[in-house]
């Protein structure tokens, strides 16, 4: 007999069915809740709503478990690549040598982005913040390639759409970042990997040899894979709410950069690298900040540590930690800031308050450090996350619209003023 659960409401009994996920979760469906009852639900910040029902990506926070479309997240990062994991995300399956030689080489023919793009970029300031020209350029794609706002586009049509986006999403965001510095920008250079082409726009200067060092290059992947998808945090909540309207690929993920970019959600690893030099700035004393964390009064918190879902350990932070130290110490990396995250590290992870309230470091708290070491510019810090997500948002974009699902349309409990009468000007 298939399970429900009873809802009392006023004294009447209402059967609610029970819908069970592959790996045993449980949710009370409550599609008929206000037709049958008259009530709605209310959950601020939908910690307890499941909004879609989803194949994509599997997270037990209690258990600190991630796994891709069924792999686990350990041997995705240690055995697979940025694009394998891409492809994984978004077509449902490992793809095979001649699947991903063939996405490989569609993104590569995509990279380069039309050079009007150009005049858009260069109306924006140097004081603006990479995310925000990230968002807008890649918004713009809708005024280049207008076929794709049609509601209807399947098939070839949404796959170019799809590639045009991996493809030039490194070229854009390298892009937000010479704007910022007042650098003429890189061309996609594609004898490159993903990753080495994308490094190779941001750093390279005019008439330059840039040889792209292979372990940045390693690093990054590992990272980007790291970042691909997370089920449905702010920014995919974004995307699928912003597409279910049938608004367009690229302005559905526009959205996503745009809500990535806050500190409480993509913008906490740059957050981090502002609270070590903080830390740093005031002595380096890491206990006195701890103390500082743990009175309410303070003001102060410690960014990096803890997660939303996660209860026990971000997997992602396991993973990421090790790569930083791999990383380095074969870039030989000596710098104060780090020394004083791996400080804060310590003492927070032997503190009784801290463990209690598991507060253990987080992926972005690593994140941050990488980059930092990789020699990535704070400000680029959210935009690297934005990179990594890609393929999660394009992956969840599709399946909302694969499932047909309806526009996103939450209700609220009104607390405001009843009827009242208008009051003339004269007399307020
Ligand atoms: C993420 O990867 O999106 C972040 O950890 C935030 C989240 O999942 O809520």
């Amino acid at each position: 007999m298939a399970k429900t659960a009873q809802l009392i409401l006023d004294g009447k009994t209402y059967e609610l069915p029970i819908v069970e996920g592959t790996e045993n979760e449980v949710g009370i469906d409550i599609g008929e809740l206000l037709e049958k009852t008259g009530a709605i639900t209310l959950d601020l910040g939908y910690k307890n709503t499941g909004a879609t029902k989803s194949a994509i990506t599997f997270l037990d926070g209690d258990k600190g478990i991630l796994r891709y479309r069924g792999y686990s997240i350990e041997d995705l990062a240690a055995k697979s690549s940025f694009l394998e994991v891409a492809y994984l995300l978004i077509f449902g399956d490992l793809p095979k040598k001649d699947q991903l030689s063939t996405f490989t080489n569609d993104i590569k023919t995509h990279t380069l982005v039309h050079e009007d793009i150009k005049k858009i970029l260069d109306g924006f300031p140097s004081t603006s913040h990479p995310m925000g020209v990230l968002a807008s350029l890649f918004c713009a794609q809708t005024a280049f390639y207008p076929e794709a706002l049609d509601p209807n586009r399947s098939g070839e049509g949404v796959y170019l759409s799809i590639v045009r986006s991996l493809a030039k999403m490194p070229t854009f965001a390298a892009w937000a970042y010479k704007n910022a510095v007042g650098h003429p920008v890189n061309y996609p250079d594609n004898s490159l990997d993903y990753c080495s082409r994308f490094l190779k726009m941001l750093y390279a200067l005019p008439a330059e040899q840039f040889e792209v060092d292979p372990v940045v290059a390693d690093a990054l992947d590992k990272l980007l894979i790291l970042h691909a998808d997370h089920e449905q945090n702010c920014s995919t909540s974004t995307v699928r709410i912003v597409g279910s309207s049938k608004a367009s690929i690229y302005s559905s993920i526009s959205a996503g950069i745009n809500a990535l970019w806050g500190p409480l959600h993509g913008g906490a690893n740059q957050e981090v690298i502002l609270m070590l030099e903080q830390i740093k700035k005031d002595g380096g004393d890491t206990e006195k900040w701890i103390n500082k964390a743990k009175d309410k009064n303070s003001g102060f918190r410690l960014m990096g540590f803890g997660h939303r879902v996660y209860k026990n350990f971000d997997p992602r932070a396991k993973i990421i930690k090790k790569a930083a130290d791999d990383v380095l110490k074969k870039l030989g990396v000596n710098d104060p800031v780090l020394e004083i995250a791996i400080k804060l590290e310590e003492v927070a992870l032997r503190d009784p308050y801290f463990i209690e309230r598991k507060l253990y470091p987080n992926v972005d708290f690593y994140s941050g450090i990488i980059y930092r070491a990789l020699g990535i510019p704070v400000d680029m810090f959210t935009v690297m996350f934005a990179i990594g997500r890609l393929p999660g948002w394009i992956a969840q974009w599709k399946e909302m619209r694969e499932n047909k699902e309806p526009i996103g349309r939450p209700r609220q409990i009104y607390v405001g003023q009843k009827l009242r009468p208008y009051v003339e000007m004269s007399k307020r």
